[in-house]
């Protein structure tokens, strides 16, 4: 019930513009249609909607500091990591442990069992190899930071964050956590990006930061959050 009125909600509010009037719009079409045609290639779960937002509010607001946390193989790296290319401004910093432990940790053995049977089947090795392949043979070195540790670990590493995208360890706790832990580096004005928002397991992340951001938008069938903190 509560996330029906929440869909209903987002669904009636208007679009942003973004101000990429003032840039060169056949760069722009290059930018876009060489994420959307290379998203494929990758592990991952970055819809072409989402990459095109990422891109829209990179554009906009020509961030210097993102923070991707769970980045996994990269799919929601790219869109962010090739916008800050294409200004040659920023970085993003691409946080993960890429490690089977760490993503098992967290869940409870029976209420998530589902979530359980299939990261203990991730061939993290491999992801992560693929993940730092994506960044060479896409030339983003100079974009992007990689931190292979946890959020909690890499949390001092981290200074002001101009864009944050939550889609780490999906136990409530951890959520939770990078929430309490990542939006006092988030400037006022700046962004945060919520993954699957619709999840029971991200409903205390949700609240926690609804009390200091105001709801921008919803995409991918209402399952991702953008805030904007007061
Ligand atoms: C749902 S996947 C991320 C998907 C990716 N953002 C995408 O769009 O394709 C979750 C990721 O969180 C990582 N993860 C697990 N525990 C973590 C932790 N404590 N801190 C940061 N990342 C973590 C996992 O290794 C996994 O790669």
């Amino acid at each position: 019930m509560k996330k029906t009125i929440l869909s209903l909600f987002f669904c009636f509010l208007p679009c942003l513009t973004y101000a990429t009037e003032n840039l060169d719009p056949v760069r722009v079409e290059a930018l876009t249609n060489h994420v959307c045609r290379n998203l494929s290639t990758l592990h991952g779960w970055c819809s072409q909607e989402k990459a095109l937002n990422f891109i829209d509010l990179v554009l906009e607001v020509k961030p210097d500091v993102c923070v991707d946390i769970g980045s996994f193989g990269g799919s929601s790296v790219l869109p962010v990591a090739s916008a800050l290319k294409f200004l040659d401004h920023g970085i993003v910093v691409a946080i993960d442990p890429w490690d089977k432990i760490e993503a098992l940790k967290h869940f409870d053995p029976y209420e998530d069992h589902r979530h359980m049977d299939w990261w203990s089947k991730v061939d993290f090795f491999g992801i992560y190899n693929s993940f730092i392949n994506m960044i060479s043979n896409h030339e983003l070195g100079k974009y992007v930071k990689v931190l292979r540790m946890t959020s909690e670990r890499a949390a001092p590493e981290v200074g002001a964050i101009d864009i944050l995208y939550i889609d780490g360890n999906h136990s409530d706790a951890v959520a939770l956590l990078d929430a309490t832990l990542y939006l006092p580096k988030v400037r006022s004005g700046g962004y945060i990006w919520v993954n699957d928002s619709t999840w029971t397991c991200m409903q205390p992340a949700i609240e926690f930061l609804q009390e200091s951001c105001d709801h921008v938008r919803l995409i991918d069938n209402g399952n991702c959050i953008l805030f904007k903190k007061r």
